[in-house]
């Protein structure tokens, strides 16, 4: 089975792949969506979003980076992709399931799940587009505003060339609203013969175990949860192998925040540090009490080097 790093615009960027990855229990990650429209992007985009392209495509700890596209004209993504995979891409990804307003008023992300045959469309352009050997992938919700093309939608995925298909259990209307339709899974992967990668809602090992039972996938991808609980990937990974699992304990969690302090401390992040480092520790709290406590003063803080601090005396009170 794998595990894969879930695509999080302003959240999963090159650091947190990073620090991540480095935990292990990953086999895979795909970079926040690049959105074309109407250009072919220079190669300092694409490092922008996938910096890794300069180390092989893949993190420190190796771990292959696929990046990833949404929009709507598939022949423009194809150029966009081609481009990509001269610089060393290792796998293209495209996105079927961004519910943001602004882009399904262009007919992109999620709004294209109202016509397989435009996503097939795409897919095929894209896949057209690059190399033969670069893995073409897809990522989609249940549908737009409901489940009645789901079926469809996955198969001209497959038609078109993609080679594997993430679905997030859900409809573009639901949002983030759980539960996450595991059920749902396993029909597609009933109408479909690539792989498919279950992702929604698998915060913990427990999940994962329901998640595998109930769709049948053996394949997972984790997004919150993997941000929330940054072992999970290898907790299950342990879980499979019948090993011993080994988590993460809140002192080691903090050596880890100031890892990624260290990593972002001088980058321009459109967020600000600050903003990417509470972010951090408030979903954290889904995991650890500690955290939740911790923010009660982090969130105060203005300056990332004063929150670094914070972590670091928290660190040595324990
Ligand atoms: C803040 C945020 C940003 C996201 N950005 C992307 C993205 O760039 N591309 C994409 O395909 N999905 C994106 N997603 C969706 C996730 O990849 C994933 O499908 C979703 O969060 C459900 O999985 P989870 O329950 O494991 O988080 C984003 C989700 C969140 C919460």
């Amino acid at each position: 089975m794998t595990v894969t790093l879930a695509p999080m615009e302003g959240v999963v960027d090159f650091y947190m792949r990073e620090i991540l990855t480095r935990i292990g229990g990953f086999d895979l990650c795909v970079t926040e969506f690049i959105r074309v429209s109407n250009t072919v992007f220079p190669a300092s985009t694409f490092y922008k979003y996938c910096p890794e392209l300069k180390q092989g495509g893949k993190t420190y700890s190796g771990v292959p980076v696929h990046v990833q596209f949404m929009g709507w004209d598939g022949n423009l993504m194809g150029e966009n992709a081609a481009v990509v995979c001269e610089l060393g891409a290792p796998g293209i990804d495209i996105n079927f399931g961004c519910p943001a307003k602004t882009v399904n008023r262009r007919n992109a992300g999620a709004a294209l799940l109202q016509w397989p045959e435009r996503v097939h469309e795409v897919v095929k352009a894209v896949r057209q587009a690059v190399p033969d050997n670069t893995p073409v992938s897809a990522k989609m919700r249940l549908g737009f505003e409901d489940t009645s093309l789901a079926l469809e939608n996955a198969q001209a995925i497959e038609s078109g060339g993609a080679g594997k298909l993430t679905v997030h259990a859900r409809t573009k209307l639901e949002g983030y609203k759980p539960p996450a339709h595991w059920d749902w899974l396993a029909r597609i992967k009933e109408a479909i013969t690539i792989p498919l990668v279950a992702n929604g809602d698998i915060w913990t090992l427990e999940d994962y175990k329901r998640c595998r039972e109930v769709s049948g996938c053996e394949h997972i991808m984790v997004g919150r949860g993997a941000i929330a609980k940054p072992d999970l990937g290898r907790v299950i990974k342990n879980f499979e192998a019948q090993e011993t699992l080994r988590f993460i304990a809140w002192p080691e969690m903090l050596d880890l925040l100031l890892d990624y302090y260290q990593l972002i401390k001088d980058t321009p992040l459109p967020a600000g540090v600050s903003g990417r480092l509470k972010q951090w520790i408030k979903l954290l709290s889904r995991t650890y009490p500690e955290a939740e406590e911790f923010f009660v003063t982090a969130r105060l803080i203005q300056q990332p080097k004063d929150i670094a601090i914070a972590i670091e005396e928290a660190r040595r009170k324990l």
